[in-house]
């Protein structure tokens, strides 16, 4: 089968397409004839060495997956050739990729697609949705009639946050880099959109919360949080989630974050149990189906092009480009 794959970690260029064997499907495992695949940021981080997870080479890249079954292993129960499917959470702790023909997946870890979504739409929102999902509900607790902060609105993973925030009935505030983001993320539902480059923007996000005594959660995705910033704009008993940012060490100021009696939450994904994310996939699924959650979709290449994918991704992860407005799928 043709795949995209590293023989060592390095630069986007060291990133290979050819031709490997075809994987056999171990007994809980399902052959996934892949239909899309997705770019995250942690896969730039594994290709590149900076987050060193255990693999083989050639190691094929990539968490996210949607596709057809092809054939199951003999213990699996919930799946038959013929299914849609899309799952994520590959590529991590010695697990194979998904950027090939064909992936042999275990089973814990493939969600049905709904009909509402092609392969590319469940692909992309794979693991930014599980992500946004276990943040807001396992993590912070979100409660209806909540308000929630997302710095960076219209990103991977924040324009899941936005969607899911609003289909659980709380109120967003959003933020964004331009005019074309805006609209995109007012058509996600949040209810006031800001630039973060507004030299008022903590104004209008206190104005807006203001009745409300503060933000309930904020949701951060930059990679350099400001808790001075942030402590100071949150509800008593507000809590604060981090899910970016290994290396950052910022100031955190003590005071006021005791007495307010905030929380801060992080997590990382891959770290939640197959069950946990599951139950994520549950209600993503649910809510495609009801139209309430709409995977953003920026670029989509060919799959030989995952080079090209991993470069642009770092461009607006790393070097904040600003040039993407939704996932990179590619198909093989
Ligand atoms: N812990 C976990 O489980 C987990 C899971 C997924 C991702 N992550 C991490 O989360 C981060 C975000 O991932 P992603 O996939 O959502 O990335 P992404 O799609 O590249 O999104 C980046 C976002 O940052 C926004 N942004 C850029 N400059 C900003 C600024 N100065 N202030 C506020 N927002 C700004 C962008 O807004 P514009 O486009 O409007 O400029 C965009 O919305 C990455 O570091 C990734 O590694 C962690």
């Amino acid at each position: 089968m043709k795949a995209a794959f590293i023989e060592q970690t390095g630069a986007p260029d060291v990133i290979q397409y050819g031709d490997l064997s075809d994987p056999t499907p171990g007994a809980s495992e399902v052959l996934v004839k892949v239909g899309a695949v997705a770019v995250n940021p942690i896969d730039t981080y594994l290709r590149a060495g900076i987050v060193a997870m255990p693999f083989e080479f050639p190691y094929i890249i990539g968490s996210d997956v949607a596709g057809t079954v092809e054939a199951v292993g003999s213990n699996v129960t919930r799946f038959q050739p013929g299914d849609r499917v899309w799952g994520s959470n590959q590529g991590f702790f010695g697990r194979p990729g998904t950027f090939a023909e064909y992936a042999a997946i275990d089973e814990q870890w493939l969600y049905p697609t709904p009909d509402e979504q092609c392969d590319e739409q469940a692909a992309a929102g794979a693991l930014t949705g599980i992500t946004a999902h276990l943040g807001l509900f396992l993590h912070a607790g979100l409660r209806e009639g909540e308000i929630v902060f997302v710095n960076g609105g219209t990103g991977g993973v924040g324009s899941a946050v936005v969607q899911f925030a609003k289909a659980a009935g709380a109120r967003v505030i959003a933020t964004v880099g331009s005019d074309e983001k805006r609209k995109l993320c007012e058509t996600l539902g949040a209810d006031l959109v800001l630039d973060y480059h507004s030299s008022t923007l903590d104004d209008e996000i206190r104005a807006f919360a203001e009745s409300n005594g503060g933000l309930d959660i904020w949701w951060e995705t930059q990679r350099e949080p400001s808790f001075d910033r942030t402590v100071g704009l949150m509800k008593k008993r507000g809590r604060i989630v981090l899910m970016a940012g290994r290396d950052a060490r910022p100031a955190f100021p003590v005071g006021p974050f005791y007495v307010n009696e905030l929380r801060l939450v992080g997590f990382a994904m891959f770290n939640a149990s197959p069950d946990e994310q599951s139950e994520c996939a549950d209600e993503m699924n649910h809510w495609a189906a009801s139209g309430q959650w709409k995977p953003l979709i920026g670029e989509a290449l060919p799959l030989a092009d995952a080079a090209k994918a991993h470069q642009l991704q770092e461009a607006n992860t790393l070097q904040k480009q600003g040039s993407l407005t939704g996932k990179i799928v590619l198909k093989p």
